[in-house]
């Protein structure tokens, strides 16, 4: 019987200094490119790959999330985002991530009361906050408060117990708005804000951010939809740099709030999930349409670090499909608040259509991605733009638990443990200070 995955036909490997020749082995996976399974290379030949950045590597066999760069398609347990983000809601699709399949009625119900009853955190963890400086960066928080969960939650820590693996999604996919919104209170010296059970999880997300205790909060339905659309857009996207991070953090058997408090500090870079602050920051700085053209140039100057944020993708050669939803997303939310002469939404548009017609861009398939749009819309329901990358880790908390949890129950898993090329000096003996020149 064929051995599960192995494709009908291999690669052969040829030394030709020694003539000598390996056959590699073809996984095929159920759609997009199949692999050449390298794990005995070295063994074999003495040789290791060499893909510093993983261009052409793929790290593990996973079933969650399906990219064609090529096409601009991105597929949650098969279904695409396009669909998800308009018929469906994140607590759903947080179930089909975790659970591979939508859910019925009865198991969204039983789903979502588990979720929105593990909202609230131990009083105890407030005090975690005291230890912040009030201009922290709210993701600097994160990292720090989710970290230390792993102080606090001592009855699920263990991984290799599925009960425990449980329990703590639930805690993180559950606590993470009420943690976010905290970090962001904490920052402009508002009091927290109780969870509310009769609130959706973006609702209850808005009201955790914004009410005020002094008066009644009435959740904005068109900002609360917006908010459960880009909370799907960001849930997950295949073995990007903070899912990878939070595998490998895993494949050592770290604890799972180790685990995703790696995760928040790996998106916090600009060139991942830190990109959506940064597009804000780019924008105010370019100021206005007749200064695009100055931006533009420099983003293609080699000698210039500058690079416009918000574009570009290692997988998409074509346009984001959540950046597509995104900017329909954009127009709503603005049109709702009235903002939609929004200048910074018009230096966007505009930016975005002199650079797909630039060769440059063109040339080097270079599209908005997920993170051109997703400030604007932030800025735009008043959320701060330290707060954009914690949205995104709000969001994609459950991409990583959903991967984690694949990770561990993956047979073939075993810690992560690349090699290199070295480069350095070979052995040489050590000289006393005397003896040095
Ligand atoms: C996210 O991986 C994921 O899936 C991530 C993410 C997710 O959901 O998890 O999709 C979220 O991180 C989106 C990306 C957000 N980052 C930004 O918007 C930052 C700006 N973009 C770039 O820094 C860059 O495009 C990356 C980091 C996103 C991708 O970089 P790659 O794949 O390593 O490509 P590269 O840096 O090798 O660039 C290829 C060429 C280079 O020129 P050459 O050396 O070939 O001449 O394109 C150029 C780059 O200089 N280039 C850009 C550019 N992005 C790439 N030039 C100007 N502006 C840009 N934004």
């Amino acid at each position: 019987m064929k051995q599960k995955n192995v494709a009908d036909h291999t690669f052969t490997l040829t030394n030709n200094d020694t003539g000598e020749s390996w056959e590699l082995p073809v996984l095929e996976g159920s759609v997009g490119p199949r692999v050449i399974d390298v794990r005995k290379l070295y063994a074999d030949t003495g040789h290791f790959t060499y893909d510093p950045g993983f261009t052409s590597t793929g790290s593990c066999q996973s079933a969650i999330t399906y990219i064609d760069g090529e096409k601009g398609e991105l597929l949650y347990r098969g279904y695409p985002i396009e669909q998800l983000a308009v018929d469906s809601d994140y607590v759903e699709a947080c179930y089909l991530l975790i659970y591979g399949e939508l859910p019925t009625q009865e198991q969204k119900e039983k789903f979502t009361d588990r979720i929105t009853y593990h909202t609230m955190l131990h009083e105890q963890i407030h005090s975690f906050y005291d230890g912040f400086r009030r201009d922290s960066h709210p993701m600097a928080i994160m990292v720090g408060v989710i970290g230390a969960l792993a102080a606090f939650y001592h009855d699920s820590l263990d991984i290799s117990d599925p009960k425990h693996r449980f329990v703590a999604s639930t805690r993180m996919i559950a606590k993470m708005p009420t943690i976010a919104a905290n970090a962001y209170r904490y920052s402009i010296g508002m009091p927290f804000v109780y969870p509310r059970n009769d609130l959706s999880y973006s609702g209850n997300f808005l009201y955790m951010m914004f009410s005020n205790p002094c008066e009644p909060y009435e959740v904005n339905p068109v900002l609360e939809r917006a908010m459960d659309r880009i909370l799907i857009l960001h849930m997950d996207h295949e073995q990007n740099a903070s899912t990878s991070t939070v595998r490998l953090a895993g494949s050592s058997g770290a604890n799972p709030f180790a685990c995703i408090s790696a995760g928040i500090a790996s998106l916090w870079g600009p060139a991942h999930g830190g990109a959506n602050e940064a597009v804000l920051t780019m924008l105010e700085e370019i100021g206005s349409v007749d200064h695009i053209p100055e931006y533009i140039k420099r983003a293609k100057d080699k000698e210039d670090p500058f690079r416009l944020m918000g574009f570009g993708h290692r997988v998409y050669k074509n346009f984001d499909p959540r950046a597509k939803v995104m900017r329909q997303t954009a127009h709503e939310v603005l049109g709702e608040l009235g903002v939609e002469d929004d200048p910074l939404l018009e230096l966007a548009m505009e930016l975005e259509k002199i650079a797909l017609e630039d060769e440059y861009f063109v040339d080097k398939k270079l599209y908005p991605n997920v993170d051109f749009y997703s400030g604007i819309i932030f800025r735009a329901m008043g959320i701060p733009t330290s707060m954009f990358t914690v949205l995104f880790a709000v969001a994609r908390t459950v991409g990583w638990v959903a991967q984690w949890n694949e990770m561990i129950e993956d047979p073939s898993q075993k810690i992560g443990r690349p090699r290199q090329l070295f480069t350095g000096y070979p052995a040489r003996d050590y000289v006393k200070i005397g003896d040095r020149d």
